[in-house]
């Protein structure tokens, strides 16, 4: 592929295998290459149990592969330490799941102040969380616990927190799986913009309209990468949002007249 900005996730061979037991063994990931420019908006694809979140465990840092090489954003993380690796994810890195692994008993701005909890003043933590929330449309909802909020708003939350250390890279984990279209075309929109202003987003997706939002699609099967291909055209979230609204304020419009026209009431 044509790219000549630099690779952010170069993976070479990499394998991970899981153990349970003495005879359990399951082969996740056997052999994977990829590289991720930076930039890039990919949709990673493929059957339950093709290593689709193996992968986004080891390119997050969240887990080791066994064998082959990852390098992120230059750096040969299979020669890291546990706390190195974690200040490298710390400081690339920012994770997006399906389930929003929001804390129940916190606000909005306490859940996204959470990565920052050890660093930093208070008041820094707090505007930076309220300026994350009102980045992804949440000025309004700041006081709110996750119960007090949609999925959409919660997944929202969940990007707030995942952008207050500013990373470069974000990974999704079928952030869009739990939710409606209007709210999946809401948090498709914001990963839209989020690269446009230069972010890289990887997300696991099983539905290919979501996918068709993103600029490449990777599809695994049996812990490997099968298909790999650009999208011929990248569909718009932003417009297609606006088109949402705008047939529903319609239909509201429509509704007496078609009443009144079909002699209801
Ligand atoms: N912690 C674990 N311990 C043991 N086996 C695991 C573990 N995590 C994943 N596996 C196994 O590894 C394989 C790949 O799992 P993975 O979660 O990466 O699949 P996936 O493509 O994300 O599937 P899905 O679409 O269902 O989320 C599966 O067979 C799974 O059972
Ligand atoms: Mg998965």
């Amino acid at each position: 592929m044509k790219q000549f900005r630099p690779a952010v996730v170069q993976l070479r061979g990499v394998t991970k295998t899981y153990r349970m037991g003495k005879d359990n063994v399951v082969n996740a990931l056997q052999g994977v290459d990829l590289d991720i420019h930076e930039g890039e908006f990919v949709a990673i694809m493929g059957p339950s149990g093709s290593g689709k979140s193996t992968l986004m465990n080891v390119v997050g840092c969240l887990d080791v592969s066994d064998t082959g090489e990852y390098i992120l954003a230059g750096e040969n993380v299979g020669k890291l330490s546990d706390d190195q690796l974690a200040a490298i994810r710390n400081k690339h890195v920012g994770f997006v799941f399906q389930t929003f692994n929001l804390l129940p008993r916190l606000n909005a701005i306490e859940n996204v102040e959470l990565p920052l909890v050890y660093g930093g003043d208070r008041k820094g933590r707090r505007e930076r969380a309220i300026g994350a929330l009102e980045a992804v449309g949440l000025g309004d909802r700041v006081h709110h616990r996750p119960a007090e909020l949609s999925g959409g708003q919660q997944q929202r939350v969940a990007i707030a927190r995942a952008l207050l250390n500013d990373p470069a890279m974000i990974l999704a984990d079928e952030p869009t799986g739990n939710l409606d279209s209007r709210s999946s075309a809401e948090i498709l929109a914001i990963f839209q913009r989020l690269n446009d202003e230069g972010k890289t987003v990887i997300m696991v997706t099983h539905e290919p309209d979501v996918a068709e939002h993103c600029k490449r699609i990777v599809r695994m099967r049996d812990g490997i990468v099968a298909r790999d291909e650009l999208v011929p055209r990248q569909r718009n979230a932003e417009h297609e949002l606006r088109e949402m609204i705008a047939a529903a304020a319609s239909h509201v419009l429509q509704m007496p007249a078609a009443r009144a026209a079909s002699g209801a009431e």
